[in-house]
């Protein structure tokens, strides 16, 4: 039985090679602030309150003048195509269906064109990684062309982390498949079956979203992740003149970069150590969270991900400030596990768990939650 995160994680280990299971589930170094995450999370309590009225629960939230269903979004994950072919279309059309906003990896095996076609009328943000300006610049002209609605630069990426499992497995991009790679694929037959027939595989059509197919130094360039180390703060402003729609921030963890952020007229944060893929030594997101929000003062809305697993996972952080959630892992679990059906299933679990929550601390609405 399906219950949790956990659960989709161990049937996603036996739905996938073990390239592309380490590839989602690995971290940095020893694994360290990954653990972190989670256990600072875990070490949180809430108190609750009794005898409140919970019989109507109202979990949506307004960002950007846009209402979501619940206080979580989808998580910009790159290569989503080895998981299951179309995993960005799968993921994007799911988020629609539940009301909550999608982000786009730079990192896309598909077209973000393709992507936001695959769910219209759903909200959809564009990740993006700067490793060439002007290319770059093209990315968040066709994202504004194709309806993104917020534009979030990752800043944790100046160097890719230390993946030693990716080291171990042979697994780098440009792809190319070694003896072991091939073994791990053919003895999961229903992965190289569902790849064979999808026409070009996605892991042989790494796009970088869609710009410059097929040029294999842009390619090397993305997963060698040679991002552009001279961008700085007073180089941000490039960015925000070709983007007139929100602009946020995602991989900051230090509060004096929080009030950078707000003097650069950057529009959203999201506290972040990237699911404990860069940084080993970083402290869990969830502890860095409240010293960023006392930092901005509540100019701009901060959100967090990293190591949300449960829905208390999201009261806890918004009880220390964060307006929502991203979802990074829990979702590509899903969709390793049952396609579609998986992703709908761990939103559902997410979303009933916060429910359960909230009756449990007798909040009825998300703004009742800063309290507990
Ligand atoms: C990521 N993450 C990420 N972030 C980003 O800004 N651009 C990217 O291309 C990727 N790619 C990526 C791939 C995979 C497989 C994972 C697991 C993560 C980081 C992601 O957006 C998010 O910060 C973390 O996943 C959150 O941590 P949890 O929820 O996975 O613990």
């Amino acid at each position: 039985m399906l219950l949790n995160a956990e659960d989709f994680r161990c049937q996603a280990r036996r739905a996938l090679p073990r390239f592309v299971f380490d590839y989602i589930d690995g971290a940095a170094d020893d694994g360290a602030c990954r653990q972190r995450n989670q256990a600072d999370f875990a070490a949180l309590t809430l108190l609750p309150r009794v005898l409140r009225d919970t019989s109507q629960i109202d979990t949506t939230v307004t960002v950007f003048g846009s209402p979501w269903s619940v206080p979580f979004g989808v998580a910009p994950t790159g290569l989503n195509g080895l998981i299951r072919p179309g995993g960005d279309a799968l993921l994007a059309a799911a988020a629609a269906r539940a009301g909550i906003p999608f982000a786009l990896s730079t990192a896309s095996n598909m077209p973000l064109e393709a992507v936001r076609a695959a769910a219209p009328e759903g909200l959809q943000w564009m990740q993006l990684y700067v490793m060439h300006r002007e290319m770059a610049e093209r990315i968040v002209q066709r994202a504004r062309r194709a309806g993104y609605q917020a534009l979030v630069l990752t800043v944790d990426v100046p160097v890719s982390g230390n993946r030693e499992l990716d080291l171990r497995n042979g697994f780098r991009m440009p792809f190319k498949p070694t003896p072991q790679i091939a073994w791990e694929a053919l003895t999961h037959p229903r992965w190289s079956l569902r790849m064979a027939r999808s026409g070009t595989p996605d892991f042989a059509n790494l796009t970088v979203a869609g710009e410059d197919a097929g040029s294999a130094s842009l390619q090397a360039a993305l997963m060698a992740r040679a991002m552009d180390r001279s961008l700085v703060w007073e180089t941000l402003g490039w960015l925000r003149k070709s983007w007139p729609g929100p602009l946020l921030l995602k991989g900051l963890l230090h509060p004096e970069d929080a009030r950078l952020a707000v003097e650069h007229g950057i529009d959203g944060l999201i506290v972040s150590n990237h699911g404990g893929r860069q940084l080993d030594a970083a402290p869990s997101a969830i502890h860095a969270l409240p010293a960023v929000v006392a930092s901005v003062q509540g100019r701009i809305p901060v959100f967090m991900d990293s190591g949300v697993r449960r829905g208390s996972d999201i009261a806890k952080a918004i009880a220390l400030g964060a307006k929502a959630v991203f979802l990074g892992r829990p979702l590509l679990y899903g969709l390793a596990a049952q396609g579609a059906a998986g992703i709908d299933a761990v939103m559902k679990q997410f979303s009933d768990e916060l429910v359960r929550t909230m009756i449990l601390l007798g909040a009825s609405r998300i703004a009742d939650l800063s309290a507990a």
